[in-house]
């Protein structure tokens, strides 16, 4: 017997003119009732899972890459010129491993796993480690290293779409916070 409302939702549904267009898939919800060790994998999710285990491992790597190279110019760059701008790049550092930890919590809910293996990690990151001595230099080239996570994270943003929700809402909150990085850099480069 259905009730009222799946009642007129199935008659929309005929509607020739067809004024209500948004009608949820009851069959996907019902399979995701099954499959549960999958945990937070429904079977509609689609063919995208290993596609986007490998975009969010891609960019573990670069914010590990991005770590190593902020938390080398912390320490070298202090004592040097000015202990503010290492005191900047330690926190670009913290944040750049929020990020990874954020990307490797996600990989594991999707299933993945998420690829800590240092001997790979110039080929899989986008950004490039550095060793720059000169405080211009790493200002730089860690302007330049922003740049290339915005482009990446932008593209990975429009790649996953309506894909994964979650997936998406996690790469555009990390895509603000490089932007926030790469804005500070360039007002340090004119200094
Ligand atoms: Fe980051
Ligand atoms: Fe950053």
């Amino acid at each position: 017997m259905p009730t009222q409302h799946t009642r007129a939702r199935s008659e929309s549904h005929a509607d020739p003119h067809g004024d209500v267009a948004l009608h949820v898939d009851e069959a996907a919800i019902e399979a995701a009732k099954s499959h549960t060790d999958d945990g937070v994998v429904t079977p509609a999710y689609g063919p995208w899972r290993n596609d986007i285990v490998r975009l969010l491992n891609d960019a573990l790597a670069t914010e590990l890459t991005c770590v190593l190279r902020y938390r080398r110019h912390h320490f070298t760059a202090q004592g040097v010129a000015s202990p503010k701008i290492a005191e900047e790049f330690l926190v670009h550092a913290n944040e750049e491993l929020a990020h990874a930890d954020r990307l490797a919590e996600r990989i594991v809910q999707l299933g993945g796993e998420p690829d800590f293996r240092p001997e790979s990690l110039p080929e899989r990151s986008h950004s490039d480690y550095d060793d720059a001595a000169n405080l211009n230099e790493m200002i730089r080239n860690n302007l330049v290293a922003e740049r290339v996570a915005i482009e990446a994270y932008r593209q990975m943003v429009a790649l996953v779409g309506s894909k994964d929700p979650t997936t998406r809402r996690l790469l555009e909150e990390i895509l603000a916070v490089e932007e926030e990085h790469a804005d500070e850099l360039r007002d340090w480069l004119g200094r």
